[in-house]
């Protein structure tokens, strides 16, 4: 419903906190390094250091996905417009990149309203008062919210219109299949008939370019697993010698995904918050996924979640796909 005494133009209209649970660090470390397959969780790569090596990854030039969707984004625009109609209401899981939320509502027709969600409060409520300023005609609300549980939406203040779930940067294929179908599911669950969303999903092609994709030779994406290390001997007094550990990503084409992983060059022995690990030389700790599709793999798993795919754009060279997905029955 629209806001009685809507705030003054370029003001957050709401900052709502759901709490979510803080993941416990150490546990989760411990637990991972205790596997038969070490992994350690990628959401623990997001640390200030993490981010900013995050962000020069988008930037690295065998690194195609970011700036190919940008692209595309562009390229879409007057049919994301007709798509959504006038007063379209966005919400973003996981509130990410700037350029790109900027782009699409730019795009659109007088949208009404933007609702960000992510995990880090600070981050949410910083990212969506820029839009507020930037969007003065626009209704601004932030959500901290781990986007991987339920949320009610009918609990947030939002005004009328098609609402329109915008997951950009094949942040889908950095889950395990059954996750990104949960992940799908859930975010099918913030949708009425006639509401949409739109996902970016990285498309299979030839290993080599993949590999280098996520192994860029500035070593950006190795410097953002190192980082975690780092973090490990940092936070959990940790005494793992990093100069042991081989940054690999390995295109695996049975799962279609790449496999990032920490490999250790010799035998080592560490402790992390005085727990006693080993790696043998070549054992491996994995570190993250990224998995690619066709149009059509993904199409299927989009329905299995309950969507219509009604439109998949890409670019010329097929390297990333943006898909316009929507809830089916009367609107
Ligand atoms: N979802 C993007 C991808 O898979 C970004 C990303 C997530 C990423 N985790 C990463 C990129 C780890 C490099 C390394 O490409």
């Amino acid at each position: 419903m629209p806001d009685a005494n809507p705030p003054a133009g370029g003001a957050l209209a709401f900052f709502i906190d759901l709490q979510p649970p803080e993941g416990d660090f150490g546990a989760d470390v411990l637990a991972g390094l205790t596997k038969p397959q070490k992994t350690l969780d990628s959401k623990y790569f997001y640390d200030p250091a993490g981010s900013e090596l995050f962000d020069a990854i988008t930037e690295a030039p065998e690194y195609y996905l970011t700036r190919t969707e940008i692209a595309l984004l562009d390229a879409i625009g007057p049919e994301l417009r007709e798509r959504a109609g006038p007063g379209a209401v966005v919400l973003e899981p996981g509130a990410g990149s700037s350029v790109k939320i900027h782009k699409l509502i730019n795009a659109l027709d007088a949208p009404s309203a933007f609702v960000g969600m992510d995990i880090s409060g600070e981050h949410v409520k910083a990212a969506c008062e820029e839009i507020a300023a930037d969007y003065p005609q626009l209704t601004v609300g932030a959500v901290c919210h781990d986007f991987t549980q339920p949320l009610e939406v009918t609990a947030l203040p939002l005004p009328q219109g098609k609402r329109l779930v915008f997951f950009p940067g094949s942040t889908i294929g950095n889950f395990e299949l059954i996750g990104a179908l949960d992940l799908l599911h859930v975010l099918r669950g913030w949708l009425r008939p006639g509401d949409a969303m739109l996902i970016g999903v990285d498309l299979r092609k030839d290993g080599a370019v993949l590999e280098a994709a996520y192994d860029d030779a500035g070593k950006v994406t190795a410097a953002f697993n190192y980082n975690l290390i780092k973090r490990i001997n940092a936070e959990l007094d940790g005494t793992i010698d990093a100069s042991a550990l081989i940054y690999r990503a390995h295109w695996n084409p049975y799962r279609s995904r790449v496999e990032m992983y920490l490999q250790a060059d010799r035998d080592i022995a560490f402790t992390v918050a005085g727990q006693r690990f080993q790696l043998r030389e070549q054992e491996t700790i994995h570190t993250e996924n990224s998995h690619k599709f066709t149009i059509s793999t993904f199409q299927d798993l989009a329905a299995r979640a309950g969507f219509d795919s009604v439109h998949a754009w890409t670019d010329p060279d097929q390297a990333f796909s943006i898909h316009w997905l929507e809830v089916g029955g009367e609107a």
